[in-house]
């Protein structure tokens, strides 16, 4: 039975964290799944970390169904949400509605993700009045990331941060189920963790968070371009690869793999007859 909506939001109530994880494929998903993470979000981080783009904007519909589709089928227990990718929500509701019903109706993910606050917030409202759950995004939102100057820190000023306290509450009040908090301060994070109903789930927000996401290539080091700060590396998974991989080839060069266990074999004398 996937974990639901209403679920999370009683682990808020209960002091309970809880833990989300990106994942863009079927064996991921299985390993995360088991492992019983809460959450797995098929976040358009895709772009970076498995399609090689240097930011999330290239990341397409197409390609986060693709994605979601596999992440699905390789789960079972955990709530799977989908990133609606850049300017898919943007041009109109009906496209809006449009593409938060492929996601999905076409994945058999559970719920979305979008970016933003207030300038959001109707959005929000028309995706979760026609039944599909929804998680906000706040703070540092990468498809915005030209537009925010970079990958920095965001809500620092006094105006800053009441502009993200409003950002929040504007998604709960439309409906939203949770919100991430990208790369927030902690002090802010706690106090906008304070004033919500529903759960936030921090990525460079501090410890006060409700939740806890990592990108997974990130927190089991295999994607190695940059080590984003918020990250810690659970495992060092490029490096065992790469060993694995040198391996694999000084055995094929040498002659030492395959041995007789790895193929099969028949009479000498049905071959001498050939
Ligand atoms: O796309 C993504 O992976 C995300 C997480 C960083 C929250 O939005």
């Amino acid at each position: 039975m996937r974990l639901t909506i209403n679920k999370i939001q009683e682990m808020k109530q209960a002091g309970e964290r809880i833990t989300m994880l990106t994942a863009y494929d079927y064996p991921t998903a299985k390993i995360l799944d088991e492992a019983g993470v809460n959450l797995i979000l098929v976040g358009d981080t895709l772009g970076m970390v498995v399609l090689g783009y240097d930011s999330t904007i290239p990341v397409t519909m197409e390609d986060m169904i693709h994605h979601t589709r596999a992440v699905v089928r390789g789960s079972k227990n955990a709530l799977v949400i989908g990133d609606l990718p850049f300017m898919s929500y943007h041009v109109s509701i009906s496209e809006t509605l449009h593409n938060a019903g492929r996601m999905l109706q076409e994945t058999g993910c559970q719920a979305v993700k979008l970016e933003g606050g207030v300038t959001v917030a109707e959005s929000v409202k028309r995706i979760v009045d026609c039944g599909i759950p929804v998680m906000g995004h706040i703070g540092l939102t990468p498809q915005s990331v030209h537009q925010l100057g970079g990958h920095r820190v965001q809500g620092k000023t006094t105006e800053a941060a009441a502009r993200l306290i409003k950002d929040a509450l504007a998604l709960e009040q439309a409906g939203a189920f949770a919100v991430v908090l990208e790369l927030v301060p902690r002090e802010l994070a706690r106090l906008i963790t304070g004033k919500l109903k529903i759960p936030t789930i921090g990525i460079g927000a501090g410890a006060e968070c409700d939740g806890q996401v990592l990108v997974i290539n990130d927190m089991l080091g295999l994607f190695t371009d940059f080590v984003p700060k918020h990250n810690k590396q659970f495992a060092r998974m490029a490096g065992t690869i790469k060993s694995a991989v040198t391996d694999y080839i000084n055995e094929v060069k040498s002659g030492a793999f395959p041995g007789p266990e790895h193929s099969a074999t028949i009479d000498e004398a049905i071959i001498e007859g050939l």
